[in-house]
C-alpha cells in the first residue's frame, strides 16, 4: 500500500538580518494510510514549522512531500489548497474558531467554500460525534475551552471531502486541563479508527505518544530519534514502518 504521507530531505531556512536561519534540518519520514504519528521535542525544536509544512500550509526551501500520492513539493498555492480541500484537516493549537459564527458554522464553512450543499448537515453530525449535539447554536465564547477544542476536531473532520482524509493537530490537549485532555484525545483516536483517518500529532504529552504506532522526537530542527509502538498487542515486527 502506499504511504498516506512522505517526506523526502525537508530542510527549511528562513531569511533572517544575520542571514539564512535554519529551522528544519534534513527530515525524512513515512506514514501509511490510518496510522498515527505523534512529535514530541522542546519548545523552538520545529514542531509547528513541521506540522505546517507537511500540511501542505506552506513549502520547504529543499525536499520532497507527497500527500496522499501527489507531491505537494511540485505544486503551487492553489493546486496545494485544493489538495488541502480533498484530504486535510487541521486542529490550530488555539482552536481559531470564528467568534462572530455558531459551532455548527464553524465546522460547516469549509464544506461550504468547497460548495457541499449538505455543509449544513454533515456539520451537525461530526458535532453530535464530539458530544456537541445540544451545542449547535453556541457561539465560540458560549462554550468551554474543551467544547471549543471539541467544535476544532469536528471542524477538521468536516473539512475533507474524500475518504482519504490525514488529520494534523498541533498540541490539541496544550490549552485543556488533564480530564478534557483525555475526553478530546479518545475523541481523536475513536474518528481515527471509525473513518480510518491517518493522524498526526505534536504533544508534549508522553502518554499521548505512546498511543500513537509511531513517535519522532525532535531536537533543533532534526529528527532525534524515531520509534514504533507494537500495535493492539501485537509485536513490532508486524507494524509497517
Ligand atoms: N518565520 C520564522 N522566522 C524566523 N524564525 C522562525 C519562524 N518560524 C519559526 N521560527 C523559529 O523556529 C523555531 C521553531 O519554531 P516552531 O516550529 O514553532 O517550534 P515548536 O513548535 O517546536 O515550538 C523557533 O525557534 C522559532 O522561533
Ligand atoms: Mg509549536
Amino acid at each position: 500500500m502506499s504511504a498516506m504521507l512522505r517526506a523526502e530531505s525537508l530542510s527549511h531556512r528562513v531569511p533572517t538580518s544575520e542571514g539564512p536561519l535554519t529551522l528544519l534540518n534534513n527530515i525524512s519520514l513515512q506514514l501509511a494510510r490510518g496510522e498515527s504519528l505523534a512529535i514530541t521535542g522542546a519548545s523552538g525544536s520545529g514542531k509547528s514549522t513541521l506540522l505546517g509544512l507537511l500540511a501542505g500550509l506552506d513549502r520547504p526551501t529543499e525536499g520532497r512531500i507527497w500527500l496522499a500520492g501527489d507531491e505537494i513539493t511540485a505544486m503551487d498555492e492553489e493546486q496545494r489548497a485544493a489538495v488541502r480541500a480533498r484530504c486535510v484537516g487541521f486542529v490550530f493549537q488555539t482552536f481559531q474558531l470564528l467568534p462572530g459564527l455558531t459551532a455548527q458554522e464553524n465546522v460547516m464553512l469549509p464544506s461550504e467554500l468547497r460548495g457541499d450543499r449538505n455543509a449544513a448537515g454533515r456539520a451537525a453530525e461530526f458535532l453530535g460525534r464530539v458530544g456537541l449535539e445540544h451545542r449547535l447554536g453556541h457561539y465560540p465564547r458560549q462554550l468551554s475551552g474543551g467544547e471549543q477544542q471539541r467544535v476544532a476536531i469536528a471542524r477538521a473532520f468536516a473539512s475533507f471531502s474524500g475518504n482519504d482524509g490525514i488529520l494534523f493537530a498541533d498540541e490539541p490537549t496544550g490549552s485543556l486541563d488533564a480530564g478534557n485532555g483525555e475526553k478530546v484525545i479518545d475523541l481523536l483516536f475513536e474518528l481515527n479508527a471509525e473513518s480510518a483517518t491517518t493522524l498526526v500529532l505534536v504533544t508534549h504529552e508522553q502518554r499521548l505518544a505512546e498511543r500513537c504506532h509511531s513517535h519522532l522526537r525532535m531536537a533543533a530542527g532534526e529528527i532525534q530519534g524515531a520509534d514504533l509502538q507494537p500495535r493492539d498487542g501485537g509485536n513490532l515486527s508486524e507494524v509497517s514502518a
